[in-house]
């Protein structure tokens, strides 16, 4: 037996057989949000009372007294209006158990109908430095695409690289005039940002220098050799820079398809939405107007500037559009910070309107979600920065996680060769950056706190990691030893363990729906809550035989789905800590 959903539907089959008359579809069964009242819930009676002009509790004692759900069930119990509350019984919690330590399952599945999702995330800016604020569109893009993945999905990951903007025509500009080739190979990067700042700087007095920059952005635009060069040694600087950064953060992509990739096809599209009355000629500009759309009506989208330039909003309508066309996805979803909810809902607008002339046969319409994260504030409630008032780069900021987890590592295993605790301290220290990113709402601001993200106890990446190596250690003490795939829970906090392990897959179904990795951050907290319950409570090594042998499985299969979760989220364990 598979958890969770086959268990769901057993009870919802068995509610309906109790009710032969109406649909099973109406008979949802979810995890009870209360274990106090049982393992699961079934709260459709109600809605079926009402329809049928019936009191919820006479229905609910009907259904209960033709119910026969004891094969996976203990005596199930009606509550409030019509409500229904099962407990699993010993048996189907021992099966599934069984089942997971055989290696049938890991307390998830593979969904029947898999989806092709594009995501679009990290998208940093070429010639700039990858800051902090990149970290989070990185670390929740990259969770989401393994929770899809490890549930079956087809997914797309795709680096928007900002390798196209205006910011080209300053950098040519400095890059022509000011350029220190000594700088250049000591830190690619912190000299394209001097020679950006400086001539932004000086452009904002000097006219001649605003009109050199557009000059240069003109002329590579049009792919003038010379400025084509520069541009393209500017972009291969910056892509060096970002592949250190994705290995160290251990993110792959499937495709860097940057803006630039886009030029080519901004006139032409400006053009078809011209010629199907989608965009027209306003103060020189061409906008798209949302006249049908109460939200949107009073925010027109320009998709070509009154000086003939293409923009942001034209690049992403032209990567819509090839994205559709190529991978024909079922869902995009687009990870930014919520700055740019605006410009993704006017963008999607567009594009619906723009697709909706089109025979469907030429592209159905994508789901397209805007996954949005808030900032990260520092302890002042501020914008993160550093404490020269700059903002801080997402590489000093992973040498600083490292650095930090190696003291604490350093300090609690003084023996460990230096090698070992510097591996550790990168797990540890890495791990606790992302999770520290991925654990709150993601719609909310967080506070970003060395102590807080690096407490062994709490709801951090270590304390998780450090959850799994102690139950690796117990496996070593245990040397040698067969597992024996019999799972007999009867302590409480046995029971209570099996049964959150139970709840994974609904988890994962969760962030995959929601587009919230937080929920299995919390889910793996609390499983290494219940694990400690039962370690505290349940001897193990200690046990006589056949308790031994049944907890030490338990054991395993927690150690494997901390081990699935956190690799879900990108973070790495450890034998030892
Ligand atoms: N480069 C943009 C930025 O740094 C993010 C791009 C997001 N993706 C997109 N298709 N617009 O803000």
């Amino acid at each position: 037996m598979l958890p969770h959903k086959q268990i769901e539907l057993q009870l919802a089959t068995a509610v309906r057989n109790a009710l032969p008359d109406a649909e099973l579809s109406a008979f949802l069964v979810r995890p009870c949000p209360d274990p106090k009242f049982g393992d699961y819930q079934c709260n459709a009676l109600m809605a079926l009372a009402k329809a049928r002009k019936l009191n919820p509790r006479q229905l609910a004692a009907d259904v209960l007294a033709k119910l026969d759900v004891s094969e996976i069930c203990e005596k199930v119990e009606s509550a409030g209006a019509g409500f229904l509350n099962f407990r699993l019984n010993n048996s189907a919690l021992e099966r599934t158990l069984e089942a997971a330590a055989r290696g049938d399952h890991l307390f998830f599945e593979k969904v029947a109908q898999p989806k092709t999702v594009v995501i679009d995330f990290s998208s940093p800016n070429a010639a700039k430095p990858m800051h902090v604020g990149h970290i989070r569109s990185t670390i929740l893009g990259d969770a989401l695409a393994r929770a899809l993945r490890l549930l079956g999905h087809r997914v797309i990951t795709d680096n928007h690289i900002g390798d196209w903007g205006t910011q080209f025509g300053m950098l040519l500009v400095g890059w022509k005039r000011f350029l220190d080739r000594n700088a250049l190979s000591r830190d690619p990067v912190a000299e394209m940002e001097r020679l950006y700042k400086l001539v932004n700087a000086a452009s904002a007095t000097d006219e001649t220098v605003r009109d050199a920059a557009r000059l240069e952005l003109v002329k590579l635009q049009g792919a003038d050799p010379a400025n084509l060069g520069i541009w393209r040694e500017m972009i291969g600087l910056s892509q060096k820079q970002f592949d250190e950064i994705y290995s160290r953060l251990g993110v792959k992509f499937d495709h860097a398809l940057g803006e630039s990739f886009y030029n080519p096809k901004l006139k032409s599209l400006v053009e078809e939405l011209r010629a199907r009355g989608l965009a027209r000629e306003s103060e020189g500009a061409t906008v798209v107007f949302f006249d049908d759309h109460p939200q949107l009506q009073a925010h027109p989208l320009i998709v070509r500037k009154s000086d003939g330039g293409f923009n942001y909003a034209t690049t992403d309508l032209a990567t819509l559009a090839y994205r559709c066309e190529t991978w024909r996805p079922d869902e995009i979803i687009y990870v930014t910070d919520g700055r740019q909810q605006l410009h993704f809902q006017q963008v999607f607008a567009a594009f619906r309107q723009w697709r909706s002339q089109l025979p469907a046969s030429h592209c159905q319409l994508p789901k397209l979600a805007h996954v949005w994260f808030g900032s990260i504030l520092g302890e002042d409630g501020k914008p993160f920065k550093t404490r020269s008032g700059e903002t801080v780069r997402l590489a000093d900021l992973l040498d600083e996680a490292e650095e930090r987890a190696f003291q604490i590592v350093s300090e609690k295993n003084p023996g460990l060769p230096e090698a070992q605790r510097r591996d550790i301290a990168r797990v540890v220290g890495l791990g606790a950056v992302k999770y520290a990113d991925l654990l709150p709402n993601r719609q909310s601001d967080y506070v970003f706190s060395w102590e807080k993200m690096l407490a062994l106890n709490g709801n951090t990446a270590p304390y998780l990691q450090y959850a799994c190596a102690r139950i690796r250690s117990i496996f070593r003490k245990a040397e040698g030893e067969s597992q024996k795939a019999e799972i007999v829970p009867t302590a409480p906090q046995e029971i209570a363990l099996a049964k959150q392990l139970l709840n994974f897959g609904l988890t994962l179904e969760a962030v995959a729906e929601e587009h919230r990795p937080n929920f299995l951050c919390n889910y793996l907290f609390e499983l290494a809550g219940r694990f400690t319950a039962f370690y505290e409570n349940c001897p193990v090594l200690k046990a006589a035989e056949a308790t031994r042998a049944s907890r030490l499985a338990l054991c395993d299969l927690t150690a494997r789905v901390l081990k699935q979760g956190l690799d879900t989220l990108g973070i790495q364990t450890l034998e030892q800590m």
